[in-house]
């Protein structure tokens, strides 16, 4: 079965419509790429599917399940919003760490929020805090942070705050792992520890959706690439066909253009 469904999402600001129907599906386990030109929709489509922006029309499933209709989202309370949001987590272009805690502190906010929900949290609140403390030290190990977890974000290298970042969506266990441009920000010597850790997650299963201007990484790591324009999916599939062998003339001509770079 299809883990998530995008289904005919359109978005307006005002009089600028971005998204015209977007379509995709992904199964589990797959890492799918996004490309395209700057202004296609790419991040507002990752707004949509993570509930930061609520899109006018279409739906997204989840394991076959509507998770998100525009038809009736307007009943939903904050708390049930919050619920939906965690299927998914979103590593952005700029980190966006808490500039006031340190590494180790940045990955276990949301998880301590979120037990403080459990109905056991009063109960077993040291085992619940050690077990969240265990799990983002783990994390942190897995990013090649072990040595950081002290640190505030001012201390650390654009790289290390992406892999901090990475960790704190992880800790927040999503079925699916977003990424927006994570290495854009980045200089070109420390792009490559982000994709490295990227490609570590792909070979653990991890499902995740990347937008990238990355072409030979997405060509590498992706199960599927999905070339975006004027917010339409114009073309999707294997990397060896959409990168190798586009069909449609408008991934030719943005490929073209990239290579020309
Ligand atoms: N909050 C907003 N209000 C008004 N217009 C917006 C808003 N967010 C995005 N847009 C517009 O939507 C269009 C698509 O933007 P979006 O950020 O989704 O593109 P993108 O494909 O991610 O581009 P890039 O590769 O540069 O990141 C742009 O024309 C942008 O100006
Ligand atoms: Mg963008």
């Amino acid at each position: 079965m299809k883990i998530l469904e995008i289904k005919n999402l359109y978005k307006s600001f005002g009089k600028t419509g971005v998204l015209h129907g977007v379509n995709f599906s992904m199964e589990e386990g797959e890492v799918v790429s996004i490309i395209g030109a700057s202004g296609s929709g790419k991040t507002t489509l990752l707004r949509c599917i993570n509930f930061l922006e609520r899109a006018d029309s279409g739906q997204v499933l989840l394991d076959g399940q509507v998770l998100f209709d525009a038809e009736n989202q307007g009943r939903l309370t904050g708390k049930e919003l919050r619920k939906k949001q965690l299927n998914f987590g979103l590593v952005f272009q700029d980190f966006n760490l808490f500039p006031q805690y340190n590494v180790l502190d940045n990955v276990m906010l949301a998880p301590r929020l979120l037990a403080k929900e459990r109905p056991d949290f009063k109960a077993n609140r040291k085992a619940i805090f050690s077990e969240i403390e265990e799990t983002a030290r783990g994390l942190l190990n897995r990013v090649g942070l072990g040595d950081k977890l002290t640190n505030y974000p001012c201390e650390l290298s654009g790289g290390q705050k992406q892999r901090v970042s990475i960790a704190r969506a992880l800790a927040l266990k999503p079925r699916i792992l977003f990424f927006d441009e994570p290495t854009s920000a980045l200089d070109p010597e420390l792009t490559g520890e982000i994709l490295k850790v990227i490609r570590k997650l792909a070979e653990e299963h991890i499902t995740m959706v990347i937008v990238t201007h990355e072409i030979d990484f997405a060509s590498n790591v992706s199960d599927k690439v999905i070339f975006m324009a004027d917010g339409i999916v114009v073309e999707e599939g294997p990397p060896s066909q959409v990168i190798d062998h586009p069909q449609n003339e408008r991934t030719r001509s943005f490929l073209q253009k990239l290579n020309e770079k």
